[in-house]
């Protein structure tokens, strides 16, 4: 049993969240991976409780952290202009990460990200696996490796495995597309809009299959 503002939470293998802010209160009380202690809070998804699309990101970032919503930082302005040029509105989307916690490193003032261990993954994996047990999204895209080994369970070759529409025990259909971020990071220009290309291609494939 744990306690978060005065509310006990069974993290017990047989608590069973049975709705998304039940969830989200005990996510603020989990201690299944050390992640917490730097943490300002979890970050859980957000979007409609019955989605049909669900976005599942790697972990918060600094912004994320703070605000307490997941993509409103810099990777999620690069997000918010894919999805309307894929013809998806945001606001249909339930939009979470793999790991809820901000894992990072002081660097002078600033706080920056450091990937997640697997382990790490692999624990926080239980309440990805209750936000998909609840929205039942028909399409799952994963962003990135971390995101592709939350919802697969498994580690994927991310540009290799793109494109396929992965079938998955609960009839939904997972697609494996790049972080935002790393759109972010190409110095390249050239190599920047081509690959923002595939991304927006991505994300219009995975409209065609809702
Ligand atoms: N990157 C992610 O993977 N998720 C966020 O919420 C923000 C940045």
């Amino acid at each position: 049993m744990l306690s978060h503002a005065g509310q006990e939470y069974a993290l017990d293998e047989g608590f069973v969240p049975s709705t998304l802010g039940e969830l989200d209160r005990a996510v603020q009380a989990c201690r299944r991976c050390p992640l917490w202690r730097d943490a300002t809070r979890g970050v859980c998804g957000e979007g409609p409780k019955k989605a049909r699309l669900m976005i599942v990101g790697e972990q918060p970032g600094d912004q994320e952290d703070l605000a307490g919503r997941p993509f409103v930082g810099p990777a999620g302005g690069v997000l918010d202009a894919a999805l309307t040029e894929a013809g998806i509105d945001r606001d249909d989307v339930f939009v979470t990460n793999a790991v809820k916690h901000f894992k990072h490193e002081p660097r002078g003032k600033r706080r920056i990200h450091k990937t997640a261990l697997v382990s790490e993954v692999r624990a926080c994996r239980w309440w990805l696996n209750a936000e998909r047990r609840l929205v039942k999204p028909k399409v799952v895209v994963t962003l990135g490796a971390t995101a592709a080994l939350g919802v697969l369970g498994r580690k994927a070759a991310v540009m290799k495995e793109r494109g396929e529409a992965i079938a998955q025990p609960d009839g939904s259909r997972v697609l494996l597309t790049v972080h935002p971020s790393y759109l972010l990071r190409l110095p390249d220009e050239a190599a920047r809009v081509a690959e923002r290309g595939r991304f927006v291609e991505d994300l219009k494939r995975a409209r065609l299959l809702l």
